[in-house]
C-alpha cells in the first residue's frame, strides 16, 4: 500500500518538508511511503495559461504524485489561507479522476497560533469538489517553529499524541477504501 505525500509549498527549507518527512517516518511502520515537494514542481513549464495542454513535465510530476492509494497533504498558512502553488498544482490536474473516490489526510502548520486551520479547511473544500474521502482526524501544527521538533515532532506530549494517531490511523483508512 502505497502513500504519497505532498509537501505544498515551493518555499526552500519550509517547515511543510519538515513535517512532511517526520511524517513519513512515521507512516513507513505500515505502508511504502514517498514525499513530494512543490519545490520540484515545474513552474516555469505552465507560464502563459496552458490549461489542458499536454505538457510533460506536469504530466510526470503528477503522475508519479498521484500513483498511490492514500495521500497527505501537508499545508503551511500563507495569508490566513494555503499557498498558491498549491492551487497552481490543483488546476494543472487531471479532470475528474485525481482524487475521485480516494482517501485524503492533512496537516497544517503555521507560525501563527491557527496552525493552518483555514488552509486545511480551504483546501478540503476543493478536495470534496473531487470527491475525496477525507479522513477526519487532522492535525493544526500551532507556532510550528516552537512546537515542531524535526526528529522528535511535537513538543507538546498531548498534541504529540494526536499526530501519531492521525498518522497511525491512516493507513486502516487507506486500505479499508481500497478494498471496495
Ligand atoms: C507569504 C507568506 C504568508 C504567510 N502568512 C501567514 C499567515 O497568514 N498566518 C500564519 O500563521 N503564518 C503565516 N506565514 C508564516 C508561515 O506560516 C510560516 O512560514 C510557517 O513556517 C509555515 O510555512 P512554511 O512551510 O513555508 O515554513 C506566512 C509565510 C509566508 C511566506
Amino acid at each position: 500500500m502505497r502513500i504519497h505525500i505532498l509537501s505544498a509549498t515551493d518555499r526552500p527549507g519550509s517547515n511543510a518538508k519538515k513535517v512532511s518527512r517526520y511524517a513519513s517516518e512515521v507512516l513507513k511502520e505500515d505502508a511504502a511511503v514517498s514525499v513530494f515537494s512543490l519545490e520540484d514542481y515545474p513552474l516555469e513549464d505552465v507560464k502563459g495559461g496552458k490549461y489542458g495542454q499536454e505538457i510533460d513535465s506536469v504530466n510526470s510530476f503528477n503522475q508519479a504524485f498521484l500513483e498511490a492509494d492514500g495521500y497527505l497533504f501537508v499545508i503551511p498558512e500563507y495569508n490566513g489561507g494555503f499557498p498558491g502553488i498549491l492551487k497552481l498544482f490543483y488546476d494543472y490536474l487531471p479532470f475528474p479522476q485525481s482524487f475521485s473516490h480516494k482517501p485524503v489526510s492533512l496537516i497544517g502548520e503555521a507560525a501563527g497560533n491557527f496552525g493552518a486551520l483555514r488552509s486545511v479547511e480551504q483546501f478540503e473544500q476543493l478536495l470534496k469538489y473531487r470527491k475525496a474521502y477525507i479522513y477526519p482526524e487532522r492535525m493544526f501544527i500551532q507556532r510550528v517553529n516552537d512546537n515542531f521538533d524535526m526528529n522528535s515532532g511535537l513538543k507538546n506530549e498531548s498534541l504529540q499524541k494526536l499526530l501519531l494517531g492521525q498518522l497511525r490511523g491512516f493507513p486502516g483508512f487507506v486500505r479499508k477504501l481500497n478494498q471496495n
